[in-house]
């Protein structure tokens, strides 16, 4: 007995990871396999880019690019069943509190779930508060499009600025971005999320206070970026409109915490609320949607609910053999604890959806980023992988050359439509041809053999050879619209908890984020106080600190030494 206390959500049937039979016969295939090359596995099984597919309502996952046998996938999916995986789905579907740390149900699903559905926490059937809460963001959303919501002069609203920060700025500022085609175009939509006054200056320099409509979106109402910028937002509006009670036609708040926001001065009334087991980095398909309802219409939003709830469902009742989301954590699981790949490359071939990648990481990786299991034991292998990408085909002037010649293996999932949304001359074929291309690269190389062929010079062959058998996953859809993204979103957030699940770690809690904060907490009043204070922190704190304060008020020099 170790004498720790555990809490009740945190058992597990197996000890730790690397002693499950699954795992360890992972670990003897990838000593008999894992240095087979595509070249090889594909001439082997003419018919593996058939075979290796899956697909969810309209969404296409080809995952035959993989390092993967049919021996490697039946024992992913055998560790999927002996870590529990089917139960730890069933344990999110209907409630229990998996968020072990935090004591929380995470119930994302719900926010998805149609009507007539029933989904209780703690006694009570979440479904129809979901549903007030998405009428009355319609209700608010229909005024503000129409115009009937007017601005404390009687003007018309004609922008909108998102206030918020991590969930409550990445979720709505990429789906506005993913779904702008079918946004409304006579508005203006911006995101203010840093701290950093440039950010308040940048968003607002062109903005008109009659028209602007401030939405604080945040869980706690207490996150020092949020509430520094909507204090400022405040000052600025209140200088032009010169009255308090203005704040009630140009600010709205997006919060679980009433008392905050009424506090702040918004009316309640106008306030959006979700709930507790919501994690921020879960919740763009809740009122913290708010901008994307108002920016795409309430039909619009539901549709991507739609997509979101389809992929919900795929996830909860498809056999794992054919489930995208499993399909996709378990081949994420061999690249980085077998194959050693520590980060992992999203490049959507789609112009709309370049803040993904900055999406999926704060997804993949403040809910993975952990260092113990579920009952506090240190994890024994390597947990979430860093996350990035850029939209192609910017990234393949930038960094593809390391993902193809260096010495890191980078797995990269290509996301593509095979219709556009702006259809001129040639482009979107030429950018398809892009995203096969570079995964067919990955995957086979160019061999030393092919190059000599070509006539090279014997001094330039091995600068010209591509290895290949680098990983690929490729996600093909019809078209972006509001049901893909949803789509897409969703079997992320199920692709990220199947990892969870495999690592046993706790998905859902961001302890990690808390000690900078509190340190900065600490700091603020150092920079800020008149008097030279007592500096307690490490040598290279305090003359960092020291340094700052010396050079915060004093003139900058030019690089003549003259005063700028
Ligand atoms: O600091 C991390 C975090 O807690 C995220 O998990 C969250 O999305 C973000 O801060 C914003 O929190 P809030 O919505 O409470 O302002």
């Amino acid at each position: 007995m170790s004498g720790k206390t555990v809490s009740p959500e945190s058992r597990r049937p197996v000890a730790t990871l690397t002693t499950l039979p699954a795992w360890k016969a992972l670990v003897e295939h990838h000593r008999q396999a894992g240095s087979l090359h595509l070249r090889q596995i594909f001439d082997d099984d003419p018919q593996r880019g058939e075979r290796l597919v899956a697909e969810a309502d309209g969404l296409y996952l080809d995952y035959s690019k993989n390092r993967v046998t049919d021996d490697t996938m039946r024992l992913l999916l055998q560790l999927a069943k002996d870590c529990g995986l089917a139960e730890r789905i069933e344990a999110m579907f209907s409630g229990k509190k998996i968020n072990a740390s935090e004591q929380r149900a995470v119930l994302h699903v719900a926010l998805n779930a149609p009507e007539n559905e029933h989904i209780i926490v703690d006694g009570v059937d979440v479904v129809p508060e979901v549903h007030a809460v998405l009428d009355h963001m319609s209700r608010f959303s229909d005024e503000v499009r129409s115009g009937r919501w007017r601005g404390h002069t009687g003007k018309a609203i004609r922008n909108v600025v998102n206030i918020g920060i991590g969930g409550s700025d990445l979720g709505p500022v990429m789906a506005y971005e993913a779904l702008r085609h079918y946004s409304r175009r006579d508005m203006n939509f911006r995101f203010l999320s840093n701290i950093d006054g440039t950010d308040f200056e940048e968003v607002t320099r062109d903005l008109d206070p009659e028209e602007t409509l401030f939405i604080i979106v945040s869980k706690t109402f207490t996150t020092l970026e949020t509430l520094t910028n909507a204090h400022t937002a405040r000052d600025w509006s209140l200088k032009k409109l010169k009255d308090e009670t203005a704040v009630q036609k140009h600010f709205v708040a997006v919060s679980t915490n009433g008392e905050g926001v009424a506090k702040f001065g918004i009316d309640t009334a106008n306030m959006f609320g979700f709930w507790d087991w919501v994690g921020g980095r879960y919740s763009m398909d809740s009122a913290v949607g708010l901008s994307t309802m108002i920016a795409i219409g309430p039909d619009n939003f539901r549709a991507m609910l739609a997509g979101f709830h389809a992929m919900d469902e795929h996830f909860h009742s498809t056999p794992f053999a054919g489930n995208l989301p499993v399909l996709m954590g378990l081949l994420s699981i061999w690249n980085n604890n077998f194959l050693g790949a520590n980060t992992a490359a999203v490049l959507p071939y789609e112009h709309y959806l370049k803040r993904f990648p900055a999406y999926l990481q704060q997804l993949a990786m403040e809910s993975n980023g952990k260092h113990v299991t579920l009952d506090g034991s240190p994890v024994d292998v390597s947990t979430g992988p860093v996350y990035w990408g850029e939209p192609g085909t910017n990234g393949q002037h930038s960094f593809y050359q390391l993902i193809h010649q260096g010495t890191q293996i980078v797995p990269c999932d290509f996301i593509g439509f095979c219709q556009p949304l702006n259809d001129v001359g040639r482009h979107h074929d030429l950018l398809l041809a892009n995203l096969f291309a570079q995964a067919e690269a990955l995957a086979f190389g160019k061999t030393e053999q092919q190059i000599r062929a070509e006539g090279s010079e014997d001094w330039l062959v091995p600068h010209l050879v591509c290895e290949g058998n680098r990983p690929t996953n490729t996600l093909l859809a019809q078209k972006l619209t509001p049901f893909t993204l949803g789509q897409l979103v969703a079997l992320y957030e199920h692709s990220v908890f199947t990892q969870g699940v495999i690592w046993n770690i706790d998905s859902f809690d961001q302890w990690g984020v808390e000690l900078g904060k509190v340190l900065a907490q600490r700091i603020v009043p150092e920079l800020e106080n008149k008097e030279e204070p007592e500096l307690g922190h490490d040598s290279s704190t305090n003359a960092l600190i020291r340094r700052y304060r010396q050079l915060r008020t004093k003139p900058a020099q030019n690089q003549a030494g003259q005063a700028r």
